[in-house]
C-alpha cells in the first residue's frame, strides 16, 4: 500500500526528531485523560486476587447485561439515561450482547445483515476497512451541510439500492461534531420502514452532549424496524485499551440474534477483565463524564473566540462528541498542502477532510478546505494551537 505525502511528511519531521501534535486525535489516553478511581482501582485487585474462572460467552457475561440493561432505566444520573427514559422501553440484557469495542461490533453487524450498508458522509475512516474484513459491499448517503449536517432524506433515499440491507447512523458524529435531531431520526425510521431496513445506530460519543435537553437516542422512537445501537468504554470512561463494547437490540428476530451468536462465538468472547469491570464503571462514572465535559465544553468556546477572528471560516461548533469539522474558504493552496505545510511550520498535524470520505470534489479544491480538529487537549494548550493554526491561515492568505 502507497503511503500518502502526509503520513511521508509525518515520517520525515518524525525522522528528523521534530514533535509531532495529532490536533485530530480522539484517543482520550493521547491528551492525558485517565479514568482513575479508589473503587476501580480496588476492585480490579481483588479481581485479580479471586482469579476467576475464564467462560467464554457469546453475547458475555449476563450480570454485565443486566447492568446495563438497568442502567438505562430511571434513575440513573448519566446523560444515557436521557430519552430511553421508561421502563417498557428498556431493553433487556437478553437483547444485549458485549463485544471488544465497537469495531468488531460493526465486523459482526456487517458479516450477519449480509449485504450493501449505507453509511453517512463525512464518517469514520476504519469502515472501509471492516467492510473488507466481512466482505460486505459499502454505500454512502451524504450528510448536509446546509443543516449543520443533518439527515437530507432526498439524498439518503437515493442512494438506497435493492441491495441495500441497513443504515448506519452516527450520532454524535465523528467527525462533524453533529447531533442527529428528531426530524431527522424519524425520517431515517420512515424510510427504513418503507424499503423494510435495519438501522445501526453507533452513539459511543452520546454521553459528551452539550445541548440543552434531553439527548435523541434512536431507540426511544416508536417503530418496528429492527435497531441495533452500539457504545462501549473507551470514549465515556477513557478506556480505550480495554476493549469493551456492546450491541442493543430492539426489534431483532430470534433467527438474526442465533446468527449474530455464531458470529460472536467464533471469536471467544470479550475480555473478561472488561465485563466483570464494567458495572463498577457505570456506577462510579457520573463524576468523570461530568469532569470531561467541562473540558470539552470550555474548549469548544475558546475555538469560537479564536476562530471566530479567522474570515472565511466556518463550522458548526460541536454538538456532542469530541470532534469539530472546520470549513476555511478562500485560501490559495488545496487541503493537502495544507496540512503538510501546517505541520512542517508548527508541528500541528490535522486531518483533511478527504480522510473521511469528504472530498468536496477532490482534495485539489482549492476554494475549500476542510480539517478535522478534536476537543480533547489540555485547554491552554488547545488555545495555543488554535492561534498557531489562526497565524499560519493568516500567513498563507497574505503569501
Ligand atoms: C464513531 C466511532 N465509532 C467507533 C469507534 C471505535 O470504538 P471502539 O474503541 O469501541 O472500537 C470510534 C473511534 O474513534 C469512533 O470514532
Amino acid at each position: 500500500m502507497s503511503i500518502n505525502r502526509i503520513e511521508q511528511t509525518r515520517r520525515k519531521l518524525l525522522s528528523q526528531g521534530k514533535k509531532i501534535i495529532n490536533l485530530s486525535s480522539g484517543n482520550p489516553n493521547e491528551w492525558g485523560i485517565f479514568f482513575k478511581n479508589k473503587t476501580v482501582n480496588s476492585f480490579i485487585k481483588k479481581y485479580f486476587a479471586s482469579s476467576p474462572a475464564y467462560e467464554p460467552l457469546p453475547f458475555g457475561n449476563y450480570g454485565t447485561r443486566l447492568s446495563l440493561q438497568n442502567f438505562t432505566s430511571p434513575p440513573s444520573p448519566l446523560a444515557v439515561l436521557k430519552g430511553v427514559p421508561k421502563k417498557t422501553n428498556q431493553i433487556k440484557a437478553e437483547n444485549i450482547a458485549l463485544t471488544s469495542g465497537t469495531s468488531e461490533s460493526y465486523f459482526h453487524l456487517f458479516r450477519i445483515l449480509n449485504g450493501e450498508i449505507l453509511l453517512p458522509r463525512p464518517g469514520y475512516p476504519l469502515f472501509n476497512e471492516i467492510a473488507r474484513l466481512s466482505q460486505t459491499n459499502l454505500k454512502w448517503y451524504d450528510l448536509d451541510p446546509q443543516s449543520r449536517w443533518q439527515i437530507n432524506e432526498a439524498n439518503l433515499t437515493k442512494n438506497i439500492t435493492d441491495k441495500t440491507k441497513a443504515i448506519v447512523l452516527v450520532s454524535p458524529n465523528n467527525p462533524t461534531g453533529t447531533v442527529l435531531n428528531k426530524k431527522s431520526l424519524q425520517t431515517v425510521i420512515k424510510i427504513a420502514e418503507q424499503k423494510n431496513l435495519s438501522i445501526i445506530s453507533d452513539e459511543v460519543f452520546c454521553e459528551y452532549f452539550f445541548e440543552k435537553g434531553k439527548f435523541p437516542h434512536i431507540m426511544s422512537l416508536k417503530t418496528n424496524v429492527p435497531i441495533y445501537t452500539l457504545n462501549g468504554i473507551s470514549k465515556t470512561y477513557a478506556l480505550p485499551g480495554y476493549k469493551l463494547g456492546w450491541i442493543m437490540m430492539k426489534n431483532v428476530t430470534e433467527e438474526t440474534k442465533e446468527e449474530l451468536e455464531r458470529s460472536l462465538d467464533a471469536l471467544l468472547s470479550s475480555n473478561q477483565i472488561a465485563q466483570a469491570l464494567l458495572p463498577v464503571l457505570l456506577k462510579n462514572g457520573a463524576n468523570f463524564i461530568a469532569k470531561n465535559t467541562q473540558r470539552l465544553k470550555q474548549n469548544r468556546q475558546t475555538m469560537k473566540d479564536v476562530f471566530s477572528q479567522i474570515k472565511d471560516l466556518n463550522y458548526q461548533p460541536c454538538q456532542g462528541g469530541f470532534y469539530t469539522f472546520i470549513h476555511i474558504k478562500n485560501l490559495p493552496t488545496d487541503d493537502e498542502t495544507f496540512t503538510i505545510k501546517l505541520m512542517e511550520k508548527t508541528g500541528i498535524f490535522v486531518h483533511p477532510g478527504y480522510f473521511y470520505d469528504y472530498d468536496n470534489q477532490g482534495h485539489n479544491n482549492k476554494e475549500n478546505i476542510y480539517i478535522v480538529i478534536s476537543l480533547l487537549p489540555p485547554p491552554a494548550q488547545f488555545k495555543k494551537y488554535l492561534t498557531q493554526i489562526k497565524n499560519f491561515i493568516q500567513e498563507v492568505r497574505m503569501s
